[in-house]
């Protein structure tokens, strides 16, 4: 609390605006909530304070460097190891690859997650999950079975992919400039929405009607997106409005499809589907939550913190990933693929549903097979600073970030974690002001389109 105090009270004294001040704060107490260790939530209000202070003092910011907590070499910051993940450096209307940021250095890499294949999937369980239930699922009887859908981020290509997904699947997808459209639809109760179209599934001989009733970008007011709360105010409006239409939900996430479970589905027996496998809605699957998709944040939260652990080693790049590292530690090739040309690793995706959900409770696990610590005298401790686009994202914040903290133990890595508020670039970039006391970067964009503004900060 006092820690909170100080580093508000030199926030408000630096100028920074009440707005950003605030949302920093409810951010990192979220996070908190959310199942983040007291000593590393004060490791995190730590450096929030620290940074704070040294932009406003530079006499400060130079006794730190100097520190033994500082950077251990005097590389140049612009020739440091930088991994982008989450958000793929991207145009967020074209999603063209930024190669510019991604190749920023030779030790630049993105780690995300295979989003066509984890969007089929998701696709596919809700087919899947229509057709085996089709006795009870048209709920009333009027032959339509009727979907809403929560969509995360319409600038984000993993949630444009897995809008395509569910509309691939069930048969709803318009083509638009040779790909399926991902444009929110606002409400289609009468089928006359132009983005969509209806579909059709024949199941023992019967043929339904498949209809997107609904869909909408669950953007708050402020401009944060893969909003929950926005998500489940929704539900509430549709279900209001056409409760009895709606058979299926689909979200783009766990987060927001948790918020429309607890709201509405649950207690009127409708299936949600979401996506990232969050322990609350793997434990909700036994409740009716309808399923989920792992997109293997195990293996991403590694893979984030080992190629900067390799390239800090300077070693081969695989080492630890394709090939064993002294340790042990090797990932299979049933989950992550490297594809050279986008310098981008992916985890890929599995479905988790009633069947097997029983294997995916605990989504904080870090994952066996790269579970072995390094021995400090060949991997000596170095200091990594790491955001976290939005502190309060259900995603980042229960299974993202707790995993990162559990590796960071084993490759030896002493990180920083910066909690952002989920709207704001600036809210970010303002606490890396001295990257020269860290060894490598960790980077997660508000925006997919604003990695210039990072690198500029490590070309200075
Ligand atoms: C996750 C979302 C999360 C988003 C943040 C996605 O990969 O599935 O839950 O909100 O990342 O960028």
């Amino acid at each position: 609390m006092k820690k909170k105090m100080i580093s508000m009270t030199l926030a408000v004294m630096m100028g920074l605006s009440l707005v950003a001040c605030g949302s920093g704060d409810s951010g990192s107490d979220k996070s908190g909530d959310s199942g983040t260790s007291t000593e590393d939530q004060t490791n995190q209000e730590d450096t929030s304070g620290d940074n704070a202070g040294d932009e406003g003092d530079s006499q400060d910011a130079s006794n730190e460097g100097a520190s033994d907590e500082g950077a251990s070499g005097d590389v140049a910051n612009k020739d440091k190891p930088l991994v982008w993940f989450n958000r793929q450096p991207s145009n967020s209307s074209t999603g063209e690859l930024d190669m510019t940021a991604l190749s920023f250095n030779e030790d630049t890499y993105y780690v995300g997650f295979d989003a066509n294949q984890g969007a089929e999937l998701q696709g596919t369980m809700v087919k899947d999950y229509i057709e085996a239930n089709i006795d009870k699922i048209d709920r009333n009887g009027d032959g339509v079975i009727g979907y809403v859908l929560a969509i995360g981020d319409i600038g984000h290509n993993d949630s444009i992919a897995r809008t395509r997904g569910i509309r691939k699947a069930l048969g709803t997808g318009v083509e638009k400039d040779g790909d399926i459209n991902s444009d929110p639809i606002g409400t289609n109760t009468d089928g006359s929405a132009t983005a969509v179209q209806d579909g059709s599934i024949e199941v023992g001989g019967k043929k339904y009607v498949v209809r997107e009733l609904a869909s909408q970008e669950m953007k708050n007011s402020a401009g944060a997106t893969w909003d929950a709360a926005t998500a489940g105010n929704a539900i509430g409006t549709w279900s209001s409005s056409f409760g009895e239409e709606i058979d299926v939900i689909a979200s783009n996430n766990d987060g927001m499809g948790m918020s429309m479970f607890n709201a509405w589905s649950k207690d009127n027996n409708v299936p949600t589907f979401g996506y990232d496998a969050n322990s609350d809605a793997v434990a909700a699957i036994a409740e009716g939550y309808g399923g989920t998709i792992s997109q293997h944040a195990d293996v991403q939260a590694y893979l984030t913190l080992r190629v900067l652990r390799n390239a800090l080693d300077g070693v081969d790049i695989d080492t630890g990933i394709g090939t064993a590292d002294e340790a042990g530690n090797v990932l299979s090739e049933d989950v992550y693929v490297y594809r050279e040309e986008e310098r981008s690793y992916y985890a890929l995706n599995v479905a988790v549903t009633a069947d097997n959900y029983q294997d995916f409770t605990d989504s904080t696990k870090i994952y066996d097979p790269v579970s072995k610590q390094l021995d400090e005298s060949a991997h000596p401790s170095k200091k990594v600073w790491l955001n976290i686009y939005n502190a309060s994202d259900n995603f980042l914040s229960s299974t993202y970030q707790p995993l990162l903290q559990n590796y960071d133990d084993v490759l030896n890595l002493d990180v920083d974690y910066i909690g952002g508020d989920g709207q704001t670039e600036s809210n970010i970039t303002n606490r890396l002001g001295n990257p020269g006391q860290y060894d490598a970067f960790a980077i997660n964009m508000v925006k997919t389109d604003n990695a210039a503004s990072y690198t500029a900060l490590l070309n200075q």
